[in-house]
């Protein structure tokens, strides 16, 4: 096995994570290398090992559940089956290993016990509050889809890693990510790219004010979130949710278990490297508690949160993967944040498998020792 920097353009120069591995075969990895992997991926966040198209998806939910062998559930539950959930469009579970996900573009036959499926990349038409005209999505224009982590947060812990599994990619033609926020900025990516930003990063880049702040706070994350925000739309960015007052009232969504409503530090320290990271996922957020008191208000409490994280996904910080078939991409899903990317066309072919497990470990929080060389005096 050998692992080797991933080629990036010059211009990403806030690109400091991702490690690429070659030399390596899934199917018959030994205890050593697997534990040389481990820590490869919470060193690095994103590691892409390339060269397994022969990789069952057996095999895929195996290697996953190694990473933390006491659960089985998959990230979302069964909650993202709920036809409602913004998730439910995006994913379907493969009939023999459900922990495992189907999902793309365009219709497969006879993979792995699903007859006939019909999938669809998400796109910024179905979750963003504008979108690009029809002349700007042919020229190649397209968008940050949702960035996120893969996690439930409602009643499950987010899982420690995703594994991303490239069965076939469609065609490598370029596309340019406009941010449309005004900013000008873009990007020039691959079709179907996957966009990471790393958490340590986005909290490096941090103004000392914002620093201290981020320790002191505390992200609430919504019951139900996929559905609390089934009818709201996104920014241009696709960092969040604008607020227009689209969120589901609590009526409206299933009987609401408070013990299950989840709170975590908005700042997680990584188990391996013992970095402090910026971990949060924007569009499940219903409210930051500072200094023990809750914002209550979710006008402000985006607005800061925006004010937080948009420098992180500025396109020198962003790690777009130019996707191989056969790439197996692991990625600390509580160090990164990620997004779909890209415009598909009806004839364009996306087959791609998906596995994490919800843990039963909640997210670590940095020590009052992490946190004495930041704080400011108030
Ligand atoms: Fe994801």
């Amino acid at each position: 096995m050998q692992f080797r920097n991933i080629q990036l353009p010059a211009s990403q120069t806030g690109v400091d994570f991702g490690m690429e591995l070659v030399g390596c075969d899934l199917e018959n990895l030994t205890e050593e290398q697997f534990k040389e992997i481990e820590k490869a991926v919470y060193t690095h966040q994103v590691l892409v090992i390339r060269d397994q198209g022969h990789v069952s998806p057996e095999t895929q939910y195996k290697l996953t559940k190694k990473f933390d062998p006491e659960v089985d559930t998959y990230g979302h539950g069964t909650s993202h089956q709920s036809k409602k959930s913004v998730i439910a469009r995006d994913l379907s579970p493969l009939p023999g290993v459900p922990q495992v996900q189907l999902l793309g573009h365009g219709t497969v036959h006879n993979h792995h016990g699903i007859e006939e499926r019909k999938l669809n990349h998400p796109s910024h038409r179905s979750f963003h509050q504008t979108q690009l005209s029809e002349e700007d999505e042919k020229a190649g224009k397209t968008r940050f889809y949702r960035w996120h982590m893969d996690a439930a947060l409602y009643e499950l812990n987010p899982p420690l890693i995703t594994t991303l599994f490239a069965v076939q990619t469609p065609e490598h033609r370029r596309e340019l990510v406009v941010y449309d926020d005004g900013s000008d900025q873009s990007m020039d990516v691959q079709l179907g790219t996957t966009a990471f930003i790393s958490g340590a990063h986005a909290f490096d880049i941090l103004s000392p004010e914002m620093k201290d702040l981020a320790f002191r706070t505390q992200v609430k994350y919504a019951a139900h979130p996929y559905l609390w925000i089934s009818k709201a739309r996104a920014h241009s960015t696709g960092l969040g949710i604008v607020s227009e007052g689209r969120e589901l009232p609590k009526e409206e969504l299933p009987p609401i278990k408070e013990e299950a409503i989840k709170i975590y530090p908005m700042l997680w320290k990584n188990p391996v490297t013992g970095k402090i990271h910026l971990q949060v996922h924007p569009c499940a957020v219903e409210d930051l508690i500072i200094d023990g008191k809750p914002v209550g208000d979710l006008n402000k409490v985006r607005e800061l949160l925006y004010k937080i994280q948009r420098p992180a996904i500025n396109p020198e910080n962003v790690l777009a993967h130019e996707w191989e078939n056969g790439d197996m991409v692991i990625f600390h899903n509580r160090g990164v944040l990620h997004s779909v990317v890209g415009s598909l066309r009806d004839d364009d072919k996306r087959v791609y498998h998906q596995c994490n497990l919800a843990s039963a470990k909640e997210p670590q929080a940095p020590s009052e020792e992490d946190r004495k060389p930041y704080i400011l005096a108030h």
